[in-house]
Parts: structure tokens; C-alpha cells; sequence
């Protein structure tokens, strides 16, 4: 069976971290809009600069921008699995996905909601470090790099993303419940919602999701 799957949860729940192992697992697709939208505000053109201030104030970029990013991207999939990770992130996105695969007569399998407390979220946060190359996740004392500041896969520098400021999450969560608490309730009416409780450990969260992915059709 081919995984078509969306990710929701809270910033900093661990929706990215799931995403890369569980994609190197079953030969899916990531397709994070954080990131792609991240990529679009380093070009340094109109719509970069305007992207970027976006993202650093907690807000979300404009629906219409966000789903020609993710329409591109699976025009070009063709039959293979991906994960959408942070993307629908309100009503009117995944109206729009849902358009999408119907024009490509494409069905997602499941849409995780990937949950973790505030606590945990603000930990995680705080000492979140991802490669500036290649995008790969870790954490100053949870998910170390063999050498100190260096991503293991591709040797570049790690950094901080500039939303990860005490300032800015707090924007991020009160978008994130105001703009996309309510697709939990639009997932579960259609029958897709799987919750996952992300609060534990990496290994022990990708257990429960590889036993919610045995029952997904
Ligand atoms: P995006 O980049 O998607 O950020 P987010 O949704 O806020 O989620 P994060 O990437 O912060 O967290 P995550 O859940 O992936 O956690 P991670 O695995 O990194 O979006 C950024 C911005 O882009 C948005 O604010 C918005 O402006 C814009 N945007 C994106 N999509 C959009 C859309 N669809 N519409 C409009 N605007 C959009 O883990 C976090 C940390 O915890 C890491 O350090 C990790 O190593 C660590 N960790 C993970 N799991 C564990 C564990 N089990 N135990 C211990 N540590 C762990």
C-alpha cells in the first residue's frame, strides 16, 4: 500500500522528527512547508523577504502562497507515498488538498495529529538545532550530533531557526490553536485521524505510530 499522510500537531511536538525517520523507513516523501517555505525566504526576492517576516512573527504565510508550494511538489510524486508535514494547516488548506489529489486521483491513508504537552513543546524548543543544508533535526541534550555543532549526515553547521524564540512560540502555539485545532475535528468527521502521543522518547513515538500505521488502509 502507498502512505499518503498529512501531519498536524502543536510547533515543536516532534511532527519533523517522526516525519524523517518514518519517510526513511517506507521510501516516502517528506514534504515539510516549513521548510519549503524557509527555502523561499533565503532567495531574498519580494516574496522571500515577505515570507520571512512571516514565519519569524509566529503567523502563518497566506493559504494561496503555501498551496502552490505543496501543488508543485506532488505533481511531481507521481505514484510515490508522501508525508504532508505541516500542511493543511487551516480549513481552507485542506479544502484545497483535498482538490489537488482529486485532480492528481490521489486518496490520503491517515492524518496524524501528533501531540505533545506545552512543557515538553517549550523544551524541545528551546534547544532545537537543525542543519542549515540539509535539514535534519536535533537537539542540544535530547538528539545529539556525533561531533558538537555538525550535522552527521552531511557535515554542515547546525543552527537555531530564528522562530524558536521564547516570543515567537507563544505566537506560533496561540496560531496554532486558534488556526489548526479545528482540522482535528475535520479529519476525525472523515474518518482519517490517528492521535499519536509524542510526549515520549524518539524510539518509543515511532513504536506507537508504526502500530497506529498497521491499521491504516
Ligand atoms: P514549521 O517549520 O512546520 O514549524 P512547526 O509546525 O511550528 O513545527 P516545528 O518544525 O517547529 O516542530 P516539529 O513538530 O516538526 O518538531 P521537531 O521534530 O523539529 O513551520 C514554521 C512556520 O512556517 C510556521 O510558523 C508558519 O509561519 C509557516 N508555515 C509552515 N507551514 C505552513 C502552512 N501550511 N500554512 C501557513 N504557514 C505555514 O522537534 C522539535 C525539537 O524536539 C527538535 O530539537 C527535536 O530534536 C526534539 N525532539 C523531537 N522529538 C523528540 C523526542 N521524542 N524526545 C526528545 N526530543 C525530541
Amino acid at each position: 500500500m502507498v502512505l499518503r499522510l498529512v501531519f498536524l500537531g502543536p510547533p515543536g511536538a516532534g511532527k519533523g522528527t517522526i516525519a524523517q525517520r518514518l519517510c526513511e523507513a517506507h521510501g516516502l516523501l517528506q514534504i515539510s512547508t516549513g521548510d519549503l517555505l524557509r527555502e523561499e525566504a533565503g532567495k531574498g526576492t519580494e516574496l522571500g523577504d515577505r515570507v520571512k517576516a512571516i514565519m519569524e512573527s509566529g503567523k502563518y504565510v497566506e493559504d494561496s502562497t503555501v498551496a502552490e508550494l505543496v501543488e508543485n511538489k506532488l505533481k511531481e510524486l507521481g505514484e510515490k507515498g508522501f508525508i504532508l508535514d505541516g500542511f493543511p494547516r487551516t480549513i481552507a488548506q485542506a479544502e484545497t488538498l483535498e482538490g489537488i489529489l482529486d485532480k492528481l486521483g490521489l486518496k490520503l491513508n491517515g492524518a496524524f495529529d501528533i501531540e505533545a504537552s506545552d512543557e515538553t513543546i517549550v523544551e524541545r524548543l528551546s534547544g532545537r538545532r537543525s542543519c542549515g543544508k540539509c535539514g535534519k533535526i536535533y537537539h542540544l541534550k535530547n538528539i545529539q550530533p556525533k561531533e558538537e555543532g555538525k550535522c552527521d549526515g552531511c557535515g554542515s553547521d547546525l543552527v537555531q531557526r530564528n522562530d524558536d524564540k521564547p516570543e515567537v512560540v507563544k505566537t506560533r502555539l496561540e496560531t496554532y490553536k486558534e488556526k489548526t485545532a479545528p482540522l482535528v475535528k475535520y479529519y476525525k468527521e472523515k474518518g482519517l485521524l490517528k492521535v499519536v502521543d509524542a510526549n515520549g522518547e524518539v524510539d518509543e513515538n515511532m513504536q506507537n505510530v508504526e502500530a497506529i500505521l498497521k491499521g491504516v488502509e
